[in-house]
């Protein structure tokens, strides 16, 4: 097929691509998930392990994955196809399945950000603070299941617009909000007393305590998830950008602004958490909800202007959430349009309806149904505590099977692929249109894709199914 064939829908510049793809990548990851895994791996070393994955496994990952769907100019599902390689087009449908059990339970995460906007918007309009019963709210099933379903339809009709049309144009405009708040609350929390604490939390780590291998594949998979990374979600973007764009530079500014989110979401919530005692021990109790719990409670304690920005922070909290869930729906819809040749209207009625099945499991897996709260996917085995670290419930497997197995072993597929399948002729063209001899960059490049990122995805994997644990 030909690069930028006309009939394909493309993004209509670098800025769109860029934030699009940021779009993607800064979500829940970094607000919601990204604080609470920190909080239940103790801090510093777990942050200093993701980081360390960041820079050796997903920055070359993310250029690997665009120029693989630029170059493709097709949905996942055929990308590696396209490019010669047909056996290869099983690994766009393990990301097609992962696109399914990812979306199964961040639609109900998601959902939470609408209810904490509603609830925001009338402390505010009432002019008097309750703390939001979080317990309660979770195990309330009827409730849970409205909210997942009504940001599904959100996502459905989004996707059905079409690339540039429904994605690019949302995203121009919230994500630059979205950071203004963050950066202003950043500034607010430097006033708590709990600041210096939350700093040490997270950057002094601690070496003096065993670490459980679990903790690393957390990381790992959390690298993955947070950029969009080992389920074709940016092959399948990569695909609808232009050849003028340059796939190194952009993909650096993803990485970087997905990581500098992250970790000033985190120093928000631990200075919060840290200065509050009474938060801390609801966070004890309801760790999940870290993200709802901890923000109005800064908000609502005499921030100048709290009030009027606590439903703005949750308006922009969904639009990210949406901006991911979007790309993952995207990743399922094309695929079926390109390989089952349905319409877009129809892939994408399919693909929500099945999502919303496994939705309403998730919804209810919080306490609302016994059963679903306190399924064990592999039984009582040994194998169990390996695979799902011991989760219970149809939500945190779907969250751990997802992140830590199917996104890693996706993305060791990948990087395979990009490093010893793709000739070298087409990745360096990609890469560095027009030069002959490769730079240095591309030899880095190629010598991560190749090694780094296997070996160290190979590691951890293999330290898991061993049980070790570091100290
Ligand atoms: N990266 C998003 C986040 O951090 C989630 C997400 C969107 C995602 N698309 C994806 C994760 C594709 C893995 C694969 O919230």
């Amino acid at each position: 097929m030909p690069n930028g064939s006309p009939q394909r829908d493309h993004w209509s510049g670098r800025l769109g691509f860029v934030l699009a793809a940021a779009g993607s990548a800064i979500g829940l990851g970094n607000l919601w998930k990204f604080p609470y895994i920190t909080y239940q791996n103790d801090g510093g070393r777990f942050v200093l392990i993701y980081l360390v994955c960041i820079l050796i496994v997903g920055l070359p990952m993310m250029c690997a994955e665009i120029l693989i769907g630029r170059r493709a100019q097709s949905s996942v599902s055929n990308a590696f196809g396209t490019l010669g390689h047909r056996r290869w087009n099983f690994v766009g449908w393990i990301g097609v399945l992962s696109g399914f059990v990812i979306l199964g339970f961040y639609a109900v995460i998601a959902g939470w950000s609408l209810n904490s906007f509603y609830e925001c918007m009338k402390f505010s309009l009432e002019d008097r603070y309750v703390k939001p019963d979080f317990g309660n709210f979770v195990t309330n099933g009827s409730h849970q299941v409205a909210l997942t379903f009504s940001f599904l339809v959100l996502t459905a009709l989004i996707v059905v617009g079409g690339v540039s049309r429904g994605i690019e144009r949302s995203t121009k405009v919230l994500m630059p909000v979205l950071l203004m708040i963050l950066v202003y609350l950043a500034f607010s929390v430097t006033q708590l007393e709990g600041f210096g604490r939350a700093l040490r939390f997270l950057f002094a780590p601690d070496f003096s305590e065993p670490f459980k291998t679990h903790g690393a594949l957390e990381a790992l998979g959390h690298a993955f998830f947070t950029l969009s990374l080992g389920m074709g979600a940016m092959i399948t973007y990569g695909s609808y950008m232009t050849k003028k764009e340059k796939i190194l530079p952009v993909s650096i500014t993803i990485v970087l602004l997905d990581t500098a989110i992250a970790l000033v979401a985190c120093v928000i919530m631990f200075s919060i958490i840290f200065s509050f005692p009474q938060v801390e021990a609801d966070i004890q109790a309801s760790t999940v909800g870290m993200l709802f719990i901890t923000i109005p409670e800064l908000f609502y304690n005499d921030m100048p202007g709290g009030p009027i920005l606590a439903p703005l922070f949750f308006v922009l909290v969904a639009f990210a959430a949406l901006s991911s869930t979007i790309s993952l729906l995207e990743v399922i819809v094309s695929s079926f349009v390109d390989r089952l040749g349905w319409t877009r209207e129809r892939s994408t009625l399919v693909s929500t309806g099945l999502v919303f099945g496994l939705g309403i499991l998730s919804a209810l897996s919080l306490g609302a149904s016994e059963p679903l709260s306190k399924l064990k996917l592999l039984g009582e085995s040994g194998l169990n505590t390996i695979v799902t670290a011991d989760k219970e419930g149809v939500l945190s497997i779907l969250d751990h099977i997802s992140a830590n197995w199917l996104l890693p072993i996706g993305g060791l597929l990948i990087t395979i692929y990009a490093g010893w399948v793709l000739p070298k002729k087409i990745s360096l063209e990609e890469l560095f249109p027009g030069r002959e001899t490769p730079p240095w960059q591309y030899k880095v490049w190629l010598f991560f894709v190749r090694f780094v990122a296997p070996a160290a995805i190979g590691a951890i994997i293999i330290a898991v199914c061993r049980g070790d644990d570091f100290s």
